[in-house]
């Protein structure tokens, strides 16, 4: 399989940055690993006038081709990235406006708006600065993923196979951070493991 991790955190001692790390480590025991690291590429997030205007002709920016053909080679795309402002960082919004663009990630059929980018898995990883309620958990991390998740991958056709939501990671001990790894990473493997089956 191909294991494409979208990355997007702009210090190398953040808990995202271990994280992808670690889940780039074991990933790559059994698959083909692509990281795409969002900040040290110096990914322009803004979508243009002119970019949609060229869109709308069919020529595409060389930037979003070369990230639309790691997207078409990948069989799993896991995003990390921080909550900032109960989104995701600019740079990653801005990947997502260029890169799944019309055309490429949705397009209009006879039925409707129809997602082009089926067969795909998605796993999303989120850290936090905030404690998780009972409350947030029933309703807030719902809602943060149907909007980061469902309504943009879910619309074009992938499928959102789990959400992690980190909490508190300004003040995890090493200890809680390495706790949260180490299940991110089991995930994985039993994961690996029905997909190869
Ligand atoms: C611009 C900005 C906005 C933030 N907004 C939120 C937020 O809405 N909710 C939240 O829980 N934490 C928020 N935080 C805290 C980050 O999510 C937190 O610093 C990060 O997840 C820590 O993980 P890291 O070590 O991977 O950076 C924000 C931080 C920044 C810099």
């Amino acid at each position: 399989m191909t294991h494409l991790i979208v990355y997007a955190h702009p210090s190398s001692d953040s808990f995202s940055n271990k994280l992808v790390n670690s889940i780039k480590s074991y990933s790559e025991t059994l698959n083909k690993v692509v990281v795409r690291d969002l900040y040290a590429m110096g990914f322009n997030p803004v979508l243009t006038k002119k970019e949609l205007e060229e869109l709308k002709k069919g020529v595409l920016s060389e930037d979003v081709d070369r990230e639309q053909a790691y997207i078409e080679e990948a069989d799993i795309i896991s995003f990390v990235y921080p909550l900032w402002w109960a989104s995701f960082p600019a740079i990653l919004k801005g990947y997502i406006d260029r890169v799944f663009s019309y055309g490429f990630a949705y397009r209009a059929g006879v039925d409707g708006i129809q997602g082009q980018l089926t067969g795909r898995g998605v796993v999303m990883h989120t850290s936090m600065g905030n404690g998780i309620t009972k409350d947030d958990e029933e309703n807030l991390l719902p809602n943060f993923t149907d909007t980061q998740g469902h309504q943009v991958f879910g619309f074009c056709d992938m499928e959102v196979m789990q959400h992690f939501f980190y909490p508190q990671i300004m003040t995890a001990t090493e200890e809680e951070k390495q706790g949260y790894i180490d299940n991110t990473i089991e995930y994985y493997k039993e994961l690996f493991i029905s997909e190869r089956n």
